[in-house]
């Protein structure tokens, strides 16, 4: 079970306060959103580059943007541990994340709420992690969206039907109420943006969030 903290509910003010703030969770997720593919603009490649610099835990970052084609390797060559693109918004998802693994970033795609987890099965063997988007991939602080969780439990069927090892994460309204059930049902990567940043104690809340999944 792992615990990714969302900076989109940081101080972005302040980020490599926050990014220490967070020192105790397994990564930093980075939310890029471009303000087309998601109707919001958050931050791009000279940011996540700084933040890779100074970061002491490693960037999972979720590309929330058109033409992931021409931006994956870019973030990519940042050093960064793992890239996620949306399948909806990708070209050619085969061939990005064949360019992930070989410059040597984990690879992993994204599905919205509305996306079949059946478009995504045959590229399973091809990445290191699943997102089950569990809102409208957008903004931080929204309710999870309960029709998500049977997509988790067949998500994780699929992936043990085809023994793999590969990662399942869930992004969006989890919370210290529904985390157990959320592991329950499959899912092994956590993704809290306001159940973390929202606290004062963020290292308190990650060992509340890492112990209610189960690990
Ligand atoms: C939303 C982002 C999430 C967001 C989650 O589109 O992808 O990573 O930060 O925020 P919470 O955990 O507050 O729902
Ligand atoms: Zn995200």
């Amino acid at each position: 079970m792992s615990i990714h903290p969302s900076i989109l509910s940081a101080d972005f003010a302040n980020l490599q306060a926050e990014l220490e703030s967070i020192a105790s969770a397994d990564a930093a997720h980075v939310d890029v959103m471009d303000n087309h593919f998601v109707p919001n603009l958050t931050l791009g490649l000279p940011i996540v580059q700084r933040l890779q610099e100074v970061s002491k835990i490693p960037l999972d970052v979720h590309l929330m943007i058109d033409d992931p084609d021409h931006w994956v390797p870019k973030y990519a060559e940042l050093g960064v541990d793992s890239v996620t693109f949306h399948l909806e918004a990708a070209k050619d998802p085969l061939a990005l994340t064949r360019t992930l693994r070989s410059i040597g970033a984990q690879a992993a795609i994204a599905i919205k709420p509305g996306t079949p987890v059946t478009d995504v099965v045959e590229l399973l063997p091809e990445i290191d992690m699943l997102l089950v988007m569990t809102v409208e991939p957008g903004f931080g602080g929204q309710k999870l969206i309960s029709e998500t969780l049977a997509k988790i439990v067949q998500a994780r069927s699929e992936i043990r039907k085809r023994g793999l090892t590969i990662a399942l994460q869930v992004d969006g309204g989890v919370t210290e109420s529904n985390i157990s059930e959320l592991a329950e049902l499959g899912a092994d990567c956590f993704v809290a943006g306001s159940a973390v940043f929202n606290f004062e104690n963020r290292a308190l809340q990650i060992s509340k969030l890492r112990e209610l999944s189960g690990s």
